[in-house]
């Protein structure tokens, strides 16, 4: 059986190698598409391969109709929005993600964009601290809940919606829960951005909640473009200069935004949150091992179709 990696943002290669080892020792052969630049490339590969592991690679119904063979589809991470869950159901493919493996490395990135945007982009200027400021979380998952850790070492005042986690999780993290999303935006000096992007949350933060945001206020994005409504948030930039939105995602008018709003908006050049050897360890090899756990045993604990 053949199980395809295929990641146009590679994995670090030692994450590649525990990879190679789970699937070969399970008796399967293992084919690495990286870097790939061309989407003839995938749909070229995944026609002979029984299982697929990915990261943000765009699994649509054209790629899932080009395998044939195909069982199952990993996402080595969190968020599957890249992926066609309909187009896998009506051919009986699985598709899991590896909830938790990369939430660290993404957290620790919020902290990193967030000093980086209240020291003013280090640009030199006296900027201010983290250390007593209102941190709202927007979504207490996996990255919630590491960011709410480590925010409590920053001693941050930290708040947190999500309708989905019951409000004891949040308490006993020592997290306020918050019930209105108003609330969330209009109350917290940084606000980080954790929610998936779902028919429900796209567009879902714009010129209103933004411009609800308290002098000086901070917008973290480490979760999805797609959940900002991009028209707003200019409109909000333009509006109130005295906020920033620094993200781990480029918006479609990314460069727009760094023309009219230097120092005030910031951009990794790729998405980079979960881009570190340890979280493509875990997550490499959780998806391996839950790709093998499936060819052998049918276990499909992380299943996310039906
Ligand atoms: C996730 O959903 O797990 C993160 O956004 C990481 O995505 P990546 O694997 O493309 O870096």
């Amino acid at each position: 059986m053949k199980v395809l990696v295929a990641t146009e943002k590679p994995f670090a290669a030692v994450a590649v190698e525990g990879i190679r080892r789970e699937i070969e020792d399970a008796g399967y052969t293992l084919a690495l598409l990286e870097k790939y630049t061309d989407r003839a490339q995938l749909l070229e590969a995944v026609a002979d391969a029984d299982a697929l592991i990915v990261r943000s690679d765009k699994i649509d119904a054209e790629v899932i109709d080009a395998a044939r063979q195909l069982k199952i589809i990993v996402r080595a991470g969190a968020g599957y929005d890249n992926i066609d869950l309909e187009a896998a159901s009506a051919r009986g493919i699985v598709v899991e993600n590896t909830p938790g493996q990369n939430s660290n490395a993404v957290a620790e990135l919020v902290f990193g964009l967030a000093v980086m945007a209240v020291r003013n982009m280090y640009n030199g200027t006296s900027g201010t601290e983290l250390r007593g400021k209102r941190l709202g979380i927007h979504a207490f998952g996996q990255v919630g809940r590491n960011v709410a850790r480590i925010a409590r070492g920053f001693q941050m005042n930290i708040s947190a919606l999500d309708p989905y986690c019951p409000d004891e999780v949040m308490l006993e993290a020592s997290v306020q829960p918050l019930h209105d999303v108003k609330v969330l935006y209009a109350g917290n000096d940084v606000v980080s951005l954790h929610i998936p992007a779902t028919a429900e949350t796209r567009g879902s933060v714009g010129y209103e909640l933004i411009t609800s945001m308290p002098k000086n206020g901070v917008l973290i994005n480490t979760a999805r473009k797609e959940v900002i409504d991009e028209e707003g948030l200019d409109k909000a930039l333009a509006e109130r200069i005295d906020i920033k939105y620094v993200a781990d995602i480029r918006p479609g008018n990314a460069d727009a935004l760094m023309e009219k709003y230097p120092g005030r908006v910031f951009f990794t050049p790729k998405k980079m949150g979960a881009q570190t050897a340890e979280a493509n360890i875990n997550a490499g090899i959780a998806a391996a091992r839950q790709t093998v756990a499936y060819l052998r045993d049918g276990i499909d604990r992380f299943r996310v179709n039906r």
